[in-house]
């Protein structure tokens, strides 16, 4: 069923029943399309942070092209980078279907008032650690929005489908990284081994907090943009990586993991939530440095962004002559 079958309504009452009853045939809204306030800030709100993340992912990850190993992982990792930097684009584009524009995305991360994803504040000490950023953030990006592909908002949804595809070579990549370490040298495995050490707990944290204390999932789950909550989607990611982990021969760091027969999952030990909420709150240990790089990068890019206006407009007054 799409939207066109429907019967388009007159009246504010009759709109928001014809947007309920979008939702409830599992139709997607699109951007012409009538929507509560409610429903476009929190998508503009969702898919501006998850734009901010990718950009700022990308940080951690750049920090390694020039010393990658060889010219294979060196091309490998670059091309990692960039589908990251292509995430951001694609999900700017659908935000701005929403009626922000980029310029004013770009300033609510510059000025700090807008989130991304704590993941990113963790330093990336080591090659490893470009195995594990791939095997578990990727792998738990995926996790978390494989689901969104089915988001009702379409713009976001569609963008998605395209993302999910490109984490999951991500993914890939990373598990291969931390094989061939594992299979190295005592020294390459004990360098694959502290890097998962160290990424395992901060990726498991990236669901968000537990769902008694997760206030906007319930809305956000009512509207169809998430389709499973935080608790859920961790449970999914550790079921996920745990057989994968014994077949890199490491281990992850939590003792109380175990196969539990009657759930027909791993049940795991608790988070640190005192330290999510510390890096949430900006004092992680890279919060400051990966603000700085990005404002810095934003400086100095000024010179192409008003290149690229003053063509642009070169462009637009050139053809209106040619029209005229
Ligand atoms: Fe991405
Ligand atoms: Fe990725």
């Amino acid at each position: 069923m799409n939207s066109a079958e429907l019967t388009l309504p007159a009246t504010d009452d009759a709109q928001e029943r014809y947007f309920q009853e979008l939702i409830d045939r599992d139709s997607r809204i699109e951007p012409r399309d009538w929507m509560p306030a409610e429903y476009r800030t929190s998508l503009i709100r969702q898919i501006s942070q998850h734009g901010h993340s990718e950009i700022i992912g990308m940080q951690p990850e750049a920090n390694w092209i020039t010393r990658a190993p060889s010219l294979k992982r060196k091309a490998i990792l670059m091309a990692k980078v960039q589908d990251e930097a292509g995430h951001g684009l694609y999900l700017y584009s659908a935000a701005q279907t929403l009626g922000i524009s980029r310029d004013e995305m770009a300033e609510q991360l510059i000025a700090g008032k807008a989130r991304y994803s704590s993941i990113f504040n963790y330093p990336a000490l080591t090659w490893a650690d470009m195995g594990a950023i791939g095997w578990l953030v990727d792998g738990a990006a995926i996790c978390n929005q494989v689901p969104l592909c089915r988001a009702s908002y379409g713009p976001y949804a569609r963008a998605m489908v395209r993302i999910c595809k490109e984490e999951s070579f991500h993914q890939r990549q990373g598990f291969e990284i931390l094989l061939e370490l594992s299979q190295g040298t005592a020294a390459q495995k004990e360098m694959a081994q502290d890097a998962v050490n160290r990424w395992y707990w901060p990726s498991l944290m990236m669901f968000g907090p537990p769902d008694d204390e997760s206030p906007n999932s319930a809305q956000s789950m009512a509207w169809k943009i998430k389709r499973f909550s935080n608790d859920d989607l961790r449970q999914r990611f550790v079921d996920m990586v745990v057989p994968q982990a014994e077949v890199l021969g490491l281990t992850l760091p939590d003792p109380e993991l175990a196969w539990n027969e009657d759930r027909g999952h791993y049940d795991m030990g608790e988070i640190d939530w005192a330290e999510f909420h510390e890096v949430l709150a900006g004092r992680g240990p890279c919060n400051a440095q990966r603000m700085q790089r990005r404002r810095d990068a934003h400086e100095d890019g000024r010179w192409v962004r008003e290149a690229a206006a003053a063509y642009a407009e070169k462009q637009a007054a050139a053809s209106l002559k040619a029209a005229s």
